[in-house]
């Protein structure tokens, strides 16, 4: 199946280069037409020519396009294994990295991209959110001071957020590595110079998911101040319709300037060779099932009543939450909770994977600790934690920073053979897009609705539990991390509220950063 999908991507560029020779080849024969024509016979044959040329363009984007729509089928319905009903399917099915086309990144500016010129006007970014908020909307503003011209002076990090970490830029990244990596790009500093200091800064809450026309518009602060400072960095770009000279810079700084810091790094790699080394292969799973995310979302399936009630009373303590009252019913049938432990043991169990199977888990606290984490160890019992991989002493100078730990949960995460998020958010987002930019590694999105479907069909007997990994492996069939395109904003939803429903640059740099290499085809 492999060979034959690859050759027909191969066949594409083959007869996209002979449709190339056919155009000159048809130019040649005309010139060997007799010499004297009449006016009549010239038409005719420019006529013929004219359809025949049609006919092959025709004939060729057909094909084009069917080779794009077999990609995006194949995504969706690729054949079920003929095993599918067992348990222990080939190590390929459980571990292998869905076929990527021969797509790689591609990163390289254009032709007409020129190096920065290194502007005297300054861009100061406060950063808000957690690690990979910041993260993303770093790589934004590094854009963003490309497309003003400006200078970027290293952003603050947010102290104030919810995770109260101190970590100043180079506690989290490679504050080095950044400034030099993108020398082309952008010039970046690492403080405001003495001299601007006390100037007054034109203060911007920049317009969420803005384009370049806004950015543009923009520039006629600078006619009044030197320094710019953006007071929130997340989302201020648009997912769209961006150059692709900026849309493929924000990928160089996510995924090749932003490297963590070498503390960072180095223990991040320690722990994933101590995890290969124990297992060979592991589950990277994000286990959103912590007591703030339970409490927001409202969700209680599998809970106590005590629990719930203490759930619902920090909800009615959180100020910034708006929603209060929720059924968790609803949600649940929505797809708005996250899987219970339990459901995830169900999950892997339905995919076929190995009890003994290694997973590692990405999380903070569990909430309710051992009682609902072994509602999943019961089942997988070779769970770990970064705690129990790593050593106090590895860990210490990481403690009370949360950004830092984060840090090292997606270096694991993006190393790991497969990785599963059990709810969606920012580091699930920023995981899978960065694995489907290495080569589309595996990732395995639960469709949460779908699954409470089957999971509630199963409680009442509607379907059995021999027919349950069948089921739950069919409705993952596509969900598998194989290359598609980015998806666009929800139809039906007008204005500026449907850039909040396109799918993120970032989870998705496809196509803009990743491609069809050449040598990789060969
Ligand atoms: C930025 O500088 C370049 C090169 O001087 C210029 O072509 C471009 O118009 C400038 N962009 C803005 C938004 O001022
Ligand atoms: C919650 O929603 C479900 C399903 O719509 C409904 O049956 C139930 O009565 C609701 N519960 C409450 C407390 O409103």
């Amino acid at each position: 199946m492999r060979s034959k999908r690859f050759r027909r991507c191969e066949s594409v560029s083959e007869m996209a280069k002979d449709r190339g020779s056919s155009h000159s080849r048809t130019s040649s024969v005309a010139k060997i037409f007799p010499r004297k024509p009449s006016p009549y016979s010239i038409t005719l044959y420019i006529i013929l020519l004219f359809a025949f040329s049609i006919f092959i363009f025709i004939f060729y984007s057909k094909d084009i396009l069917e080779d794009e729509q077999n990609i995006l089928e194949d995504e969706q319905n690729p054949p079920l294994p003929e095993e599918s009903r067992s348990q222990q399917l080939p190590d390929e099915k459980l571990w292998g990295a869905p076929y990527n086309y021969g797509l790689l990144p591609c990163i390289q500016p254009t032709a007409k991209y020129k190096a920065t010129q290194g502007w005297d006007r300054y861009l100061t970014v406060r950063c808000n959110g957690g690690l990979n908020q910041m993260r993303t909307g770093i790589s934004d503003m590094v854009a963003l001071a490309r497309i003003m011209n400006a200078t970027l002076v290293i952003p603050q990090l947010d102290k104030r957020s919810f995770w109260q970490d101190s970590s100043i830029f180079s506690d989290v990244f490679d504050e080095h590595h950044f400034i030099e990596s993108l020398k082309k790009d952008v010039r970046i500093v690492k403080v405001l110079p003495k001299e601007l200091e006390s100037v007054p800064r034109a203060r911007k809450h920049f317009t969420s998911w803005s384009g370049m026309s806004y950015y543009e518009e923009m520039t006629h602060l600078w006619k009044d101040y030197q320094v710019i400072h953006v007071a929130k960095s997340d989302s201020r770009l648009a997912n769209n319709d961006l150059p692709l000279d900026i849309q493929r810079l924000r990928c160089r700084a996510l995924y090749y300037a932003l490297r963590f810091s070498p503390p960072i790094e180095n223990l991040g790699k320690k722990l994933v060779e101590r995890l290969r080394s124990r297992a060979g292969r592991y589950i990277a799973l994000h286990l959103r099932y912590e007591k703030d995310m339970l409490s927001f979302t409202g969700c209680t399936s599998g809970l106590t009543d005590a629990e719930s009630e203490e759930l619902r009373i920090m909800r009615e303590n959180t100020n910034h939450w708006k929603m209060k009252k929720i059924n968790a019913t609803e949600q649940r049938i929505g797809g708005f909770c996250p899987l219970t432990p339990k459901e995830v043991g169900i999950f892997l169990q339905a995919h076929g994977y190995n009890p003994s199977t290694l997973i590692y888990i990405a999380a903070g606290e569990i909430y309710g600790g051992n009682t609902h984490l072994s509602e999943l160890t019961s089942l997988f019992p070779n769970v770990v934690f970064k705690e129990t991989i790593a050593t106090q002493g590895e860990l210490k100078a990481f403690a009370n920073h949360a950004s830092q730990t984060a840090a090292l949960d997606y270096i694991i995460s993006v190393e790991s053979d497969v990785f599963i998020p059990s709810y969606s958010g920012n580091m699930a987002r920023a995981v899978e897009g960065h694995r489907r930019f290495l080569g589309h590694r595996k990732t395995i999105t639960p469709d949460r609705k779908g699954l409470v479907e089957i999971f509630a069909k199963l409680e009442t007997g509607l379907v059995k539990e021999s027919s349950l990994s069948y089921l739950v492996m069919k409705l993952h069939a596509n969900r598998q991390g194989a290359p598609r395109k980015r998806g666009g904003p929800l139809s039906g939803i007008k204005g500026r509220a449907r850039f909040r429903t396109e799918e993120s640059f970032y989870q998705n740099p496809y196509p803009e950063c990743i491609c069809r290499s050449k040598r990789a085809s060969q």
